[in-house]
């Protein structure tokens, strides 16, 4: 009843002329998306001519990141327009690496949020525990924090549009993947954190480590609606065999 959503995140890597090369290869590929959605999210630089690749196939495009305000003396940000402007119907919001690394907090994600609905993005918000964390029995309490303070005063009609990512930060280009068990346990647990009217219908994809050789018994758990994609959404037939789980 939820389609799934296999995501790939390209974070910082491909220029324009290699984003454009992965772009036509799936494109040219066979992908079974009568029943789910791929979506690629390639640097800012390389949205605009990845979407023109993409626009007669159904793979969607989404940005890494969006600022809150449409416009202004905001130096280096990037606002909803602008990613609307550039072909994208998706946005990635509050990943760990921003938080961890550019100091982003629940509340900059709020923000962030607030403004890809405003825009109609599709958002995809990141939550997940650090090693530290996991280890001092503290993911749940930082889970839950997480989700009701990123996804604080959001309409129902709102919140059933957000996509969640629960990427767990120890097993993101790790090569450590959670079991299924572990990721289903922490899905799970979120939907039980969503408004009750819409949290049966959202999708909460799972992210970290991600791989063709994982992908199909972390999609066989009942609360795992599809996959956020770093290394492995790289190389053309990783990602076509992802999608094609
Ligand atoms: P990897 O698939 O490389 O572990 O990255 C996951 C991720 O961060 C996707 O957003």
């Amino acid at each position: 009843m939820r389609r799934p959503i296999i995501a790939g995140n390209w974070k910082l890597n491909k220029t324009i002329v290699e984003a454009v090369d992965l772009a036509n290869k799936l494109k040219a590929a066979t992908l079974k998306l009568d029943d789910r959605t791929a979506v690629v999210c390639p640097p800012f630089t390389a949205l605009s001519a990845v979407a023109d690749a993409l626009r007669d196939s159904d793979i969607a495009v989404g940005g890494q990141d969006i600022f809150w305000e449409d416009s202004g003396a905001f130096t280096g940000e990037i606002s909803g327009p602008m990613l609307k402007s550039a072909g994208c119907t998706y946005v990635i919001i509050g990943h760990s690496e921003r938080r961890q690394l550019f100091g982003e907090t629940n509340d900059t994600v709020n923000k962030k949020l607030l403004a890809a609905l405003k825009n109609c993005l599709f958002p995809i918000v990141c939550v997940g525990e650090t090693l530290e964390e996991r280890k001092t029995n503290q993911t749940f309490e930082v889970i839950k924090s997480q989700v009701n303070n990123s996804l604080a005063n959001l309409t129902n009609e709102q919140l059933a549009l957000t996509v969640i990512a629960y990427e767990p930060v120890w097993a993101i280009g790790t090569g450590l993947t959670a079991t299924p068990a572990q990721a289903e346990e922490v899905h799970a647990f979120i939907r039980t954190l969503l408004c009750k009217e819409v949290a049966e219908g959202m999708r909460i994809l799972y992210g970290g480590s991600v791989k063709p050789d994982n992908v199909k018994e972390l999609m066989g758990q009942k609360d795992i609606d599809g996959a956020l994609v770093g290394g492995a959404s790289l190389k053309a037939p990783d990602f076509i065999s992802l999608i094609n789980y």
